[in-house]
């Protein structure tokens, strides 16, 4: 494996959860946000998954020490310059992602494999902002990105075989299991899950059940760990009426059509657990209450 340093755009949720995970792995990461208090939030989010995991006896102190000591939080794009890979987690907006990649391309080495975590964004229109398409790849993380095992290594028709080859050894370097899939909106996992979620959706709309009784049908009668609209809550309503609408776009199917209740909820800043409500109220937290509509 060529790769030994790791830059990573964005210290949000996901973005401090891959820079997490990367400097675990063992690589030097450098994490880049717009202002320096993004930075530091993202950074102690870090330390509060570290620390848990010490609690745990997942992790002792000097390793926790270890994977810190490879962390590196910045504002400055050219900090990441002599990264060998740099992965993007940054707004789900073409136009801003293709700025980025475009700036990064002037900045960082020839040899430089870049790699985007956009969930529906068309991996090749991003790659064609840069002049290295064929260093270009998408790496789809899940959320909680230190928890879920998973991780999508997209190839587009101009990434070059060998490059694609690194990313899926880097995937499971990082403990994930990588699967591949091709260029294609939504990959394999929002091909399958956003019908899913807009259906719970449609089933309440159509009073086929209560949220509850939607949720719980699929947690205990599927064994899935949280029922859709506790998901919906999770991922953020907003996130998945725009992955909806630009699956919609691509392919035309009414499966991936945006129900009219989730516009609504959207429309009105209900975006689930991080704006405090969704189809769950969350004035507690740890005692969601389901809306009444
Ligand atoms: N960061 C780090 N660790 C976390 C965490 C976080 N944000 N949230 C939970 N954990 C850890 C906890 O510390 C706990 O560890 P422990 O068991 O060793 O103590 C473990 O995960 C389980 O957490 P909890 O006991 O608090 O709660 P749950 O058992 O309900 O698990 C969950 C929480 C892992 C989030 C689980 O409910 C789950 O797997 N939910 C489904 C999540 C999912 O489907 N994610 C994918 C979303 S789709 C996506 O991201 C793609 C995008 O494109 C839309």
């Amino acid at each position: 494996m060529t790769i030994q340093k790791v830059g990573v755009v964005g210290c949000g949720l996901m973005g401090s959860g891959i820079a997490q995970v990367a400097a675990a792995a063992g690589f030097h990461t450098v994490v880049r946000e717009v202002s320096g208090e993004i930075v530091e939030k993202g950074l102690k989010n870090i330390d509060k998954n570290l620390a848990r995991l010490v609690e745990k006896g997942a992790l002792d102190e000097s390793k926790k020490a270890e994977i810190r000591g490879r962390l590196k939080g910045t504002t400055a794009l050219e900090d990441l310059k002599d990264c060998d890979l740099v992965i993007e987690a940054i707004i789900e907006q073409l136009a801003t992602k293709r700025e980025l990649f475009s700036a990064l391309d002037g900045i960082c080495q020839a040899s430089t494999i870049f790699a985007s975590n956009t969930s529906s964004l068309t991996i090749t229109e991003i790659a064609t902002a840069t002049k290295r398409p064929e260093r270009f790849v998408g790496l789809h993380f899940f959320n909680p990105v230190p928890v879920m095992k998973l991780v999508e290594v997209v190839r587009t028709i101009a990434t070059d075989p060998a490059v694609y080859e690194e990313m899926v050894a880097f995937g499971a370097k990082l403990g994930k299991t990588p699967v591949r899939a091709h260029d294609s909106t939504g990959f394999i996992v929002n091909r399958l899950l956003v019908p899913y979620l807009l259906d719970a959706i449609r089933a309440l709309e159509e009073g086929v059940g209560s949220i509850e009784d939607i949720d719980n049908s699929m947690k205990l009668g599927c064994g899935h760990p949280m029922g859709p609209l506790t998901l919906l809550d999770f991922v953020g309503l907003d996130t998945t009426y725009y992955i909806s609408n630009i699956m919609f776009d691509e392919f035309h199917e009414k499966r991936f059509a945006s129900p009219p209740l989730l516009k609504r909820m959207v429309l009105a800043g209900w975006n689930g657990r991080k704006s405090g409500r969704g189809f769950y109220d969350y004035a507690d937290p740890q005692k969601p209450k389901a809306m009444k509509f």
